[in-house]
């Protein structure tokens, strides 16, 4: 009898050690042989975020587990862009090779309408979709960040939460550039009462930042999980929160989100394969889209800024956003041609018409008719160990989103509707154009240009990256990849060197910095361009893999984040 207990007993343990620890099928999978890094690397916007991705690495987390650590360490010690209120993407790569697209973009309201941004006279109201209650699509991150955990992680939300929640709790340090960035948006965080109650005075470098309602609202979520954000006190709050503000985010749409689990994009640039973000994202389509058209040229010919490629470069920009403006939406509610727009023979043709001596006015390029059969954004990358690979780009859209905070729940809401087309022709807050493809529908998700993106050389990880920047976001992950493809150059300079953009409307090149010198400048003005110096190019967070099993992670010198490898 004692024998038959013992034996018992010790089944029941076995039975609970194997179950209870989920880690161990998603770890044992990876191998760690022949690598030059002990835990893996993080690279965020915010040195915190980016340390607590790396303690959850060490506390024995996967890949997985250390993004959602960022993801909501940045909810709170960055929160022009850092979110609960906001959605993202994240592309994954797991150590048994299987890839991953994780859309948790935000979703139209089931009261919204095509025209809601319009008055009576079909004219746009100013603000409406960008400041404002009205302005927000239902938020996603919670949810797919808890999805996220729940199916490729391996810890609890309590052990990756645990670091964001204390930070809210107790405060930290704010850094000079977050002191400066809200006191430049102080005029907007006193228009709401809720936002002015936190918000609503001048910062300075250095203070101490506590944050006790965003601490609750992360408790309620890491007790009760997805419902402790969409359902009960925090859903109250929200609907509470619109009705004042005018909004039309209610219960049902708040029990409703959905989190969607998307295939992933896959193209090949000289042999690089990539997989990155498909719709409701543009970013994955337009990358594998300009990519095709480049690789028609040998770009290392002439200088990485001579005249001749950044001619090429911008024809191509042109001509892809021109068609980002009629076929991309959301794919549940428009048939996007995802295969055309990606094929090589697409971007051939669509390319046949490019002179190497002369512009092509953006007014002389309609997007091609395709017959269909059927400062704010951030990203973060992530690498373990096992051979997980994480990219998560998110946002709340413009830079503190609608700049209302839930009041009683301390996070901002998003802007996002106004990444929908809110009329055709006219532009979004990036400029961008959009029609029927991206107009507003009940549950629908605005079409976005984040492109987390993965690349790998002869089937081996190579480069994981993405950025913010709204409509800059594609260009600035194309122009960090041909730097290094191309022109073999460092992570750091690939990243940190200034860039050009264009996107078909306005039709000017956008410049950041000196990059032009004066016979470049001649010689593209000569062939029919202008150009315009703007700053406001995205902040690349990305980890780089050498040969050898070494890793390399660098961030954005426009930014002050960090990178770690360990
Ligand atoms: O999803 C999008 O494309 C935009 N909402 C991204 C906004 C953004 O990158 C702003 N950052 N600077």
């Amino acid at each position: 009898m004692y024998r038959i207990k013992k034996t018992l007993l010790f089944l029941i343990i076995i039975f609970f050690c194997c179950n209870n620890n989920k880690t161990v099928p998603q770890q044992v999978l990876g191998k760690k042989e022949n690598l030059k890094y002990k835990y893996g690397a993080v690279s965020s916007a915010d040195e915190l975020a980016t340390e607590i991705g790396m303690k959850i690495l060490m506390d024995g987390g996967n890949a997985i587990d250390a993004a959602v650590g960022v993801g909501f360490a940045l909810a709170v010690v960055y929160p022009q862009a850092g979110n609960l209120g906001g959605g993202g993407f994240f592309v994954i790569h797991l150590s048994d090779g299987r890839d991953v697209a994780i859309d948790f973009r935000e979703m139209a309201p089931l009261n919204a309408h095509k025209n809601m941004y319009l008055d009576e006279y079909g004219n746009v109201i100013e603000d409406l979709s960008t400041i404002g209650c009205l302005a927000s699509a239902v938020p996603g991150s919670v949810a797919g960040l808890l999805y996220a955990l729940e199916k490729y992680g391996t810890m609890s939300r309590a052990e990756v939460m645990k670091y964001a929640i204390d930070l809210a709790e107790n405060g930290f340090r704010i850094k000079p550039e977050l002191a400066n960035s809200l006191n430049n948006n102080l005029k907007d965080f006193k228009k709401f009462e809720s936002t002015k109650k936190i918000f609503g005075r001048k910062f300075k470098g250095g203070e101490i930042l506590v944050q006790k309602d965003l601490a609750y609202t992360l408790k309620k979520i890491r007790d009760e999980g997805k419902d402790g954000f969409y359902k009960g006190e925090i859903a109250d709050k929200i609907v509470q929160e619109m009705k004042r503000g005018g909004g039309i985010i209610s219960y049902e749409d708040l029990e409703n989100y959905i989190v969607k689990e998307r295939q992933v994009i896959k193209g090949t640039y000289r042999g690089y394969e990539i997989i990155t973000m498909p719709p409701p994202s543009s970013g994955g389509i337009c990358l594998i889209y300009l990519l095709n058209i480049l690789e028609n040229f040998n770009l290392s010919d002439n200088d990485l800024f001579s005249a001749e490629n950044i001619h090429l470069m911008v024809e191509a920009m042109r001509r892809v956003f021109a068609d980002r403006s009629e076929h991309l939406g959301d794919v549940d509610f428009y048939p996007v041609p995802v295969d055309v727009l990606i094929s090589k023979d697409f971007a051939r043709k669509m390319f046949s018409d490019f002179d190497k001596n002369k512009a092509t006015p953006s007014s002389d390029i309609s997007p091609v008719k395709i017959n269909n059969e059927g400062e704010n954004t951030t990203h973060y990358s992530v690498v373990d160990s096992y051979g997980n690979i994480v990219a998560v780009t998110t946002t709340i859209n413009d830079i503190y989103g609608n700049k209302v905070i839930v009041d009683g729940a301390g996070f901002f809401l998003n802007n996002e509707m106004d990444d929908f087309s809110i009329k055709a022709g006219v532009p979004n807050i990036y400029g961008l154009l959009g029609n029927v493809a991206n107009e507003i529908q009940p549950k629908k998700r605005p079409l976005s240009s984040m492109t987390p993106t993965i690349i790998f050389r002869d089937k081996k990880p190579f480069l994981v990256l993405g950025s913010p920047g709204g409509s800059k976001i594609i260009t600035t992950v194309l122009n960090t990849i041909v730097r290094i493809i191309d022109f073999g150059l460092s992570l750091e300079e690939a990243i940190d060197l200034p860039r050009f953009h264009h996107q078909w409307f306005p039709d000017e090149i956008q410049i950041e910095r000196e990059l032009l010198d004066g016979k470049t400048q001649k010689r593209l003005l000569e062939m029919g361009h202008t150009f315009r110096q703007v700053h406001n190019f995205g902040r690349v967070d990305a980890i780089m893999f050498l040969n050898d099993g070494v890793l390399k992670a660098h961030s954005d010198m426009r930014g002050y984040g960090k990178a770690i490898v360990y």
